[in-house]
Parts: C-alpha cells; sequence; structure tokens
C-alpha cells in the first residue's frame, strides 16, 4: 500500500490497521471489470497492471483514461447518489488489483480525511483532462487531434511514452478512425517527428508536434 499515493501520509502503525480492508485480486488481459451503467459498490486500485476506462457509443469506443500502477478508479459509483458505474473498465494487461467495498471506503475517508483530500486532487485533475479532451474533439483536423494527444502522453510519460499502444485505441483516443492514425503516424516517422519501436512512440520533435497541435483560430 505503501507505494499508493493516496497512503503516502500514512505511517506503518496506521498502514498495517488498513491493510487488511483490501481484497487482492488478480485478473487476466481482457476481463471486463464492469460495464457502464452496472450498478457499483467496489473502488479498484492497481498494484501491478493496465486498466481501460471507456465509454461506447453506437459500435466504437471512446477512451477516456488508461489507468498503471498506483492510479484506483470506481470511485464515482461508490460516492455519488446514482451508484452507477459512469464508464466500463476492462483489463488491458494481466493485472494485480486491491479492492475495496463502498463501507470500507466510506470507513477508511472517516479516519483519514486526507485521503479525502487526495482524491479531491485527483479527481479535479481528471476534470481538467476531460476538458481538454473536450476541446481536442471539436478540432476537425485528425493530424492535430492525435499530436495534442501524444504531447498530453508524453507529459505524463516523458518523451518515450511507455504504453504499448495499437492504432485502434489512438484512434479511439482522440475520435478518429484507425486508417486516419495508421496514415497520420507513418507521415510523422518520414517527418522525423515521432519514432515508433514495438508499438512504443518516442517524441523527437516536440516543437513540430506542438505546431501542428496548435488550435487554429
Ligand atoms: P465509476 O463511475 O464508478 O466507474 C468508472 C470509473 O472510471 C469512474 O468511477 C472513475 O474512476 C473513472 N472515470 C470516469 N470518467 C473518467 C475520466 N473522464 N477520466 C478518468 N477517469 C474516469
Amino acid at each position: 500500500l505503501r507505494n499508493f499515493p493516496f497512503f503516502e501520509h500514512l505511517n506503518d502503525l496506521e498502514l498495517a490497521a488498513i491493510a487488511p480492508l483490501f481484497v487482492t485480486k488478480t485478473f487476466a488481459k481482457g476481463v471486463q471489470l464492469f460495464w457502464e451503467q452496472d450498478e457499483g459498490d467496489e473502488l479498484y486500485m492497481i498494484k501491478a497492471g493496465a486498466v481501460q476506462i471507456y465509454r461506447h457509443e453506437e459500435d466504437r469506443e471512446i477512451i477516456l483514461a488508461i489507468f498503471h500502477e498506483g492510479d484506483y478508479f470506481g470511485e464515482m459509483a461508490l460516492i455519488d447518489s446514482t451508484k452507477l458505474r459512469s464508464a466500463s473498465a476492462k483489463v488491458l494487461e494481466k493485472s494485480k488489483l486491491y479492492v475495496l467495498k463502498r463501507e470500507q471506503f466510506f470507513a477508511l475517508l472517516k479516519e483519514n480525511p486526507g485521503i479525502a483530500i487526495h482524491i479531491l486532487g485527483i479527481t479535479l485533475e481528471r476534470l481538467r483532462k476531460a476538458n481538454e479532451l473536450i476541446t481536442d474533439l471539436t478540432i476537425t483536423n485528425a493530424r492535430t487531434r492525435i499530436s495534442r494527444l501524444l504531447l498530453r502522453l508524453s507529459d505524463k510519460y516523458g518523451t518515450t511514452i511507455g504504453l504499448k499502444l495499437t492504432h485502434q485505441q489512438i484512434a479511439d483516443m482522440t475520435g478518429t478512425v484507425r486508417e486516419t492514425v495508421t496514415k497520420v503516424l507513418l507521415e510523422m516517422q518520414n517527418e522525423g517527428y515521432i519514432r515508433i519501436v514495438s508499438k512504443k512512440i518516442s517524441i523527437l520533435d516536440k516543437e513540430q508536434l506542438q505546431v501542428i497541435g496548435a488550435i487554429q483560430q
């Protein structure tokens, strides 16, 4: 638990007290954890692996976030009055998750108000990103949208984006289609702006991506 930003401020004794509240579960790649609109009463914290958060629109998917070790999700159905999942969650690679039930979650918050403040901070960070995504989805040019996604990912991961992304996933993160992603990424490689080695993208020319990613007024 020590590795979760959530619990950074707790001492060993406090950590030992809350550890039994969590159930550890391992999930194989591809497992559907829950669907949007399901009732939910569990929060998940990622010990290892990766989970995709997404919504469905007709027959396509919109990826809202990809979470990793140290991230948590599933708090919304526990806190808001609908009790429903606001998005679906699918395991992208074999994952070890700590699962916490609603009652335990609230008990934890009551004992440790610092955790509630931490969650508020993360929630606002996610809202900020969702606002950026709304803006990006109004941009018609796919090259601009894809540049902006790459820049956002490099803010999080650094020059080499430590995520193996398929062209379909990039399309689902930018509201474009797979063929367009393939074409744009190839162009960007030929132009020397990015390099892709075994599905991992490195940014070679950030300034140029910023030029392409600038929204034309
Ligand atoms: P919940 O609604 O219970 O189930 C889906 C989870 O995905 C949600 O809780 C949040 O933890 C997470 N989530 C929903 N929307 C976003 C978003 N826009 N960005 C990041 N995470 C999100």
